[in-house]
């Protein structure tokens, strides 16, 4: 067994974790067109878990039937069939000790299948929808201005799902406030261009999570796990950075501090930490989240390269790595390194879903084989 910083316990909350490896969302375009997960999540799953990650982090769900689904097949927490094959995905997990959180999610201005979107403000996001996720085609729409009314809508969705969350029996929400999405476009000064109490300043910017996250830690229990996803990079846009560079982290980490948040995902969407996440006065974003709002944090981009990820745990810049593109080709990613055996390594193909799928399956029946000899 491997002694390195990667698998030294950890507490979260009130769950001790055996190691410090998370498996990073990623969207699977999985679930029925109802947005029901099926047995092949399940298996996906129960993959990560068996394979030693102590802590999953699901791909985005979406959180009402309003606006918030961002792709076609993406799994949703709104309704009780959902539930019912939510329920099964996490007792799969569970079954291996690992904890399993749901990521929250509303695409905002990015959704790849709704013809109409809505977002803080009224501007057309950049680039075009992406072809090969089935969805629609072209540029996106001009989404419409959040009233009040949309607000209120969207804060209830997010409760709702966490509820429903709860009842699945996860063990946590993330609410995805990265990667462009809904609560990444009011953070983005030139996506919020609102005059009211949610557009201006950084603190008024981040106001809109911060109820959120406010209004769904109430209604959860105490030890249910609610944490937040920020990154600097997006989806439609991988070389934007936070205007300040580390002034602005600075500014950030300091308004988010008052939330006592459960922890701190920073991630690098382009998958790629040290550009992403590192400034030029040697700080990171992971480390001031870190040091500024006192929580523990998740770091991730490109963090199988475990030199790296063990500097930044040993370095005091993170407490969990999350992984995810070689999680998707070693499901096993903790049980290989422990056991020193090689990687498969990572090929694009796998970010299609079906040939994930298959290659979780060539995985799994491999660790049976393994496990039976
Ligand atoms: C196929 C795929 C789907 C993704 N879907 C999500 C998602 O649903 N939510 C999210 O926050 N990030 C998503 N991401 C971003 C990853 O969580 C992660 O930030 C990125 O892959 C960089 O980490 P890595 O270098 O370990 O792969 C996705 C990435 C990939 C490759």
């Amino acid at each position: 067994m491997s002694t390195n910083s990667l698998f030294n316990q950890i507490q979260l909350q009130e769950h001790k974790l055996c190691n410090r490896l998370a498996v990073a969302p990623m969207t699977r375009r999985s679930a029925t067109s109802e947005g029901v997960p099926t047995r092949a999540m399940i298996d996906y799953y129960q993959a990560f878990a068996s394979g030693g990650f102590s802590l999953i982090i699901t791909e985005g769900i979406y959180t009402d039937n309003l606006f918030s689904q961002t792709d076609l097949n993406q799994p949703g927490l709104v309704n009780q069939e959902q539930l019912e094959g939510w329920k099964k995905v996490v007792a799969g997990v569970h079954k291996s000790n690992a904890l399993i959180i749901g990521q929250l999610m509303h695409g905002g201005s990015l959704s790849q299948c709704r013809a109409k979107t809505i977002a803080p403000s009224a501007i057309q996001p950049k680039g075009l929808r992406a072809t090969e996720k089935g969805g629609l085609t072209g540029p996106f729409p001009i989404p419409k201005e959040m009233s009040e009314e949309d607000l209120a809508e969207v804060k209830k969705g997010y409760v709702q799902a966490a509820l429903l969350a709860t009842k699945a029996g996860f063990d946590g929400v993330e609410l995805h406030s990265a990667n462009g999405y809904l609560f990444d476009q009011f953070l983005t000064p030139h996506t919020n261009l609102r005059t009211d109490m949610y557009g201006g300043n950084t603190y008024n910017r981040l106001r809109f999570l911060m109820e959120v996250y406010t209004a769904v830690k109430e209604a959860v229990p105490q030890k249910f796990i609610v944490g937040i996803r920020l990154s600097e990079s997006k989806v439609n846009d991988l070389t934007y950075r936070w205007p300040g560079g580390s002034t602005t982290a600075v500014e950030i980490f300091t308004v988010l501090k008052e939330l006592h948040a459960d922890y701190l995902h920073i991630a690098a969407e382009g998958g790629n930490w040290a550009r992403e996440c590192l400034y030029g006065d040697g700080s990171s974003s992971s480390g001031l989240a870190k040091k500024i709002a006192g929580v523990p944090v998740i770091a991730n981009g490109g963090l199988h390269d475990i030199q790296i990820a063990e500097s930044l745990i040993e370095s005091q810049q993170a407490d969990l790595i999350s992984i995810g593109r070689a999680a998707l080709a070693n499901p096993d990613w903790p049980h290989r390194i422990a056991a020193g055996k090689p990687l498969i390594p990572f090929f694009k193909e796998l970010i299609k879903p079906s040939l994930t799928l298959q290659h979780t399956q060539r995985v799994l029946e491999e660790q049976k084989r393994e496990f039976s000899q």
